[in-house]
This record gives structure tokens, sequence and C-alpha cells, in this order.
């Protein structure tokens, strides 16, 4: 096995690596310091547990303690999540999908129960809402679809009421093909990553709900590269992810200036932190490792199908990213010590934090292109996660057996009859 040389172990990485201010002093900046600081303390404690690591297993993955952090998730909170009440859809689908990621087994009954609370949330207009008794909103409708794919059961599969859930999706497009996120709501790209996610996963996906989807999608590319949550406003990781991964759904990447997308997306993979930042002058965040993270596959596969044989310089093995100094930050850093995966150094965990890093970690690890697919792993051979789907951010084989499922259903009655449907 080929022994990885950890970064920090380099004598000229600090120097090398570390943020220069320009003896500009900014609040930015000292926020910047203070961050790679926090990091360092992490690097240098690492460090010193390598010189005594003769097996060579460092880092290791906490999978018990973050396993048991999840777990205990599924059927009790503290009072600090009373202020996700509207969010509980996504808090099943963060705890799951960590949990897939992890190769935990979940019982029947609490799949079972799972499902019935997440049919709760389901409201008479075929969304889904953050509670029972709320309003519908596209972000637990994705979130909901998702969880319940994970959950993979026929009870699962049928709570989802395919018929509403369409005229739900077609309720909340603007008459261009944006998106709004609920009733009388805001639209943004999250909005159409969410719709064209949930359709394409339940196989309720029609060219009407989608008409000038993909082109109010490309008005949110910025002059960066990124995109932003609406045309006019700044590149953000998350919505790039949401907006590559709809163009991707929707196979409309090619109006897309991917190039763009590339080098924005790179640069936002910190040089000390090894981890990735949100937006240009902002701090390192483990949940980013997936939404930056997650769209190195979907551009590697938008440059796989627009290059011709000669010109194709891709890698068979690895995306355009520094998979390794991503897979450092996550298991160095992120990983909060009574289980959970959090930010950044010093900050508190929660079930979210500990989805996007797991998920993010996966795509460091795994490399699928075309046929060929490859295991990057650095420190304990137990630290593979399980291969995450970069478009839906659910494990491979779920979205398989989902789409088995709902691909022998018919299409939405209300969906007009066109020869394209
Ligand atoms: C900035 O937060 C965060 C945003 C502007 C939006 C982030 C969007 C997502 C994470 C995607 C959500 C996706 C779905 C599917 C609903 P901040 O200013 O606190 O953080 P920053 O300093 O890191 O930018
Ligand atoms: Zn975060």
């Amino acid at each position: 096995m080929e022994l990885h040389t950890f970064r920090c172990c380099d004598s000229s990485f600090e120097e090398k690596n570390k943020f220069n201010d320009d003896k500009n002093q900014t609040l930015s900046s000292e926020e910047q310091i203070e961050a790679e600081e926090s990091v360092k303390k992490q690097y240098t404690h690492f460090k010193h547990r390598l010189e005594i690591d003769h097996e060579c297993i460092l880092p290791v993955l906490d999978r018990e303690m973050h396993s048991a952090f999840l777990q205990k998730g599924l059927s009790n909170l503290s009072s600090s999540y009373e202020c996700l009440d509207a969010s509980r859809p996504w808090l099943c689908y963060w705890i799951l999908h960590s949990l897939e990621l992890l190769d935990e087994p979940l019982s029947d009954e609490t799949i079972s129960q799972v499902a019935k609370f997440l049919g709760k949330c389901q409201c008479e207009t075929g969304g889904f809402a953050g509670g029972p008794g709320q309003h519908a909103h596209l972000a637990p409708t994705y979130a909901a679809v998702n969880a319940l794919c994970i959950l993979g059961t026929e009870e699962a599969f049928q709570i989802i009421d395919r018929e509403k859930l369409y005229d739900f999706l077609m309720s909340m497009r603007s008459t261009q093909g944006a998106f709004k996120m609920h009733k009388g709501g805001e639209e943004d790209i999250r909005g159409a990553y969410c719709a064209a996610s949930a359709a394409r996963l339940t196989n309720i996906m029609t060219p009407e709900l989608f008409d000038g989807t993909p082109e109010w999608i490309v008005r949110c590319q910025t002059y960066e590269g990124g995109f932003a949550g609406c045309p006019g406003m700044e590149a953000h990781g998350g919505y790039s992810f949401c907006g590559l991964a709809a163009l991707t759904l929707l196979n409309k990447t090619n109006l897309c200036d991917v190039k763009n997308v590339l080098r924005w997306t790179g640069n936002r993979q910190m040089r000390y932190e090894g981890g990735f930042q949100g937006r240009t002058n902002k701090l390192v965040d483990g949940c980013y490792s997936f939404w930056q993270g997650g769209a190195f596959p979907l551009i590697h596969m938008i440059l796989t199908m627009h290059s011709t044989k000669d010109d194709s310089s891709l890698s068979a093995e690895s995306w355009l990213f520094h998979q390794k100094a991503l897979q450092e930050y996550v298991l160095v850093c992120c990983q909060y010590p009574g289980g959970g995966l959090i930010d950044k150094p010093g900050r508190a965990r929660d079930y979210y934090h500990t989805c996007y890093c797991l998920s993010g970690l996966s795509i460091a690890q795994h490399f699928a292109g075309g046929k060929l697919s490859h295991v990057l792993n650095i420190g304990h051979e137990n630290n593979i996660v399980r291969p995450t789907h970069p478009v839906y951010n659910v494990c491979v084989d779920k979205v398989v057996h989902a789409d088995m499922f709902f691909k022998q259903l018919p299409p939405p009655k209300s969906a007009s009859k066109s020869p394209n449907t």
C-alpha cells in the first residue's frame, strides 16, 4: 500500500501555504489568521501523534462515536435543536445519510417509524413541510424525498403522493421557469435543484415542469465562475452546487461555462487548511467539503462529455482537486471528540456538518469516471465511507434502488400528454 505523506510534515508547509495579508489588516484577514491558528493547533498535535504511530493508521475516522451521536439524534434531540423545528425532514435526511455513509444499519422498526413521521410532514398540497402541520416548502420536500429513498422500503416509497407532489412542484414554478421555495416565498436556485432532484428521483419529471429552468439557472452564473442564489448576486458554494447539479439533472450542462466553474471551485480549496471555503475571501468550513467538493464529479463528467479523445487531459483516477488535503482537513480538524463532525476546530458539532463533512469525505475518497473507479484513502483502512451519488447526495445503491421502484410507475396524470412526456 502506498504510504501517504501528510502536508503538515513538510518543513516548508507553513511558509508556503499560510495566508499573507500583505500588511493590509482587515476584519477578514484577522479572521483568516485566527482560523488558520485553530487549524494549526490540530495539525501540530496530529504531527506529534504521527511520530508514535508505528502502525501508520492515523488519522482514524471515529465511526463508533459518530454513529452513537447520530443514532441518538433519531430519537432524542437536545433543546439546542429547537430552532430547527421547521427543518425536521432535514434532520432525518442528515442523520440517515450520515449513517448510510458509515454503513450503519437501521432496525426495521426505526425505518418504519421515520417513514411514518415523514408521512406526517407531507401536506395536502403535495409538498413536505418542515414539521407536521406546517406549510409545504421545497427544501424539506427535497430532504424528505431523499430520506425516504435512503430508507428504501416499499412503505417509505409509497408515502410519496407523486400526483400531488407534481402539482406542488408545478405551483412553485414562475412563468420563466424559476422556482420559489414556498407559496409567497423567494425564488432561488435551491428551488430549481430541490424540484429537479425530487422530480427525477420519483420519476415525475416532464418538459413542462422545467420549461425555461436551465436558462434561468445559467443567469445565476457570475463573473467569478460560481453560481449565485439568483441572478446578480454573489457566487457561493451552496448555490453553485445547486446550479450545477440541477443542470446535470436537466441534461443542460452545455449551457453553462464549465471552465469558469472549475476555476472558481478549484480556487475555493484553502491552501493551508485543505478544506473549502464557501465564497471568495471567507473562511474554511467542513460543510463545503460537499457543497464545493461535490461539484468536481459533476465538472469531471461535463468535461468528459464535451472533450474529444485527443484533448482530454482528465485523470482516470482522481478529481480536479486535492483529495488528500480535503481528507486531512475532515479527519484531523473536523472530528468532534465526543462524536459528530464540525465546521472548523473550536465549533460545536451538529447533524448538518456531520452529514456534509462525511459526504465530502466520500467524494474525496471515491473516484468514479465512466467504467473506472478508484479509492483514495489516507490513514486507517476503516476510514473508507460508502460512495455517495454526487447529484442527489444519497448513497449510489439507494439511488439505483429508488430509480428501479419509481421508473415502473406511470407519469403523473396532470402532466400534459405531449409526446415528450
Ligand atoms: C452563507 O452563509 C450561506 C449561503 C449564502 C447559502 C448556502 C447554501 C447552501 C449551503 C445550499 C443549500 C442547498 C439546498 C439543497 C437547500 P454564511 O455567510 O454564514 O457562510 P460563509 O461565510 O461560509 O459564506
Ligand atoms: Zn458550515
